[in-house]
């Protein structure tokens, strides 16, 4: 089932939050699956604005869905340093109680499998996703099986384009990542789907009345029994 909220775009962050602070407050010690990217951001900025209002992430434990492979965690655009920046280091949420993938494993076959069983021994209550411009989710670009686990993926051309801006040159972007795969996605209990802006429009469109079809990793979740998506305007209007 999906439930899709269409809301201004300077609301974003407080309807994700909604689906967020319902999960926290009825279970103190859930289990969140975390994501990066400028979609999120909103949906952060409330849970630290909740935090200082009192609420607490003691008991909270977290799942990243993804890393770039070979970017040190000094490095400003590692994914582990985006959490550390935008989210960990703002509320009281025990290190120990967070995960994320490590790009910087010697054996990446290892750190795959290592993160995999980390999943299957957990249970995410809710998995915060945002998507890409091809319909990708985590970094699991067009044509990932729905079953994938745990995988390092070379990157699509436009995926490296998109990301480009974060990077001083295109050469810079990392070619290949580590990600959570699509099965591990879909065995969380409930899913919140954050796409904001125009250039998320297709993807929102494909992901909702597409086919359910590998060459739009997102449109999985039209499986699930439990997604709700937060889309401001932009990223709704072609529904
Ligand atoms: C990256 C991440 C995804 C994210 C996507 C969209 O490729 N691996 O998890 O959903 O980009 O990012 P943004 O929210 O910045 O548009």
């Amino acid at each position: 089932m999906m439930k899709i909220v269409i809301v201004k775009a300077e609301d974003v962050g407080k309807a994700a939050f909604e689906e967020v602070k319902k999960v926290l407050c009825e279970k103190p010690d859930c289990t969140l699956g975390l994501a990066t990217g400028s979609s999120p951001l909103p949906l952060y900025r409330e849970m630290i604005r909740a935090y200082k209002d009192g609420l607490s992430y003691r008991n909270v434990t977290t799942y990243n869905l993804d890393e770039y492979v070979g970017l040190p965690k000094t490095h400003d655009q590692s994914y582990y340093y985006f959490m550390h920046k935008n989210l960990f280091s703002e509320i009281d949420l025990p290190e120990e109680n967070t995960h994320i993938p490590d790009g910087t494993a010697p054996d990446m076959e290892k750190e795959c499998a290592r993160y995999s069983a980390l999943l299957s021994a957990a249970k995410i209550d809710l998995q915060v996703l945002g998507i890409g411009g091809n319909g990708h989710i985590a970094f699991n670009e067009p044509g990932t099986p729905f079953t994938s686990k745990t995988h390092t993926v070379t990157l699509t051309e436009k995926t490296v384009l998109d990301n480009a801006r974060f990077f001083d040159k295109i050469e810079d972007v990392p070619r290949t990542a580590v990600t959570m795969g699509i099965g591990e996605i879909l065995k969380a209990k409930k899913i919140l789907l954050i796409a904001t802006g125009k250039n998320k429009a297709d993807a929102v469109y494909k992901m909702i009345k597409g086919p359910v079809d590998v060459s739009c990793p997102a449109s999985s979740l039209r499986d699930h029994p439990d997604v709700t998506v937060v889309l401001d305007e932009q990223a709704a209007a072609k529904l």
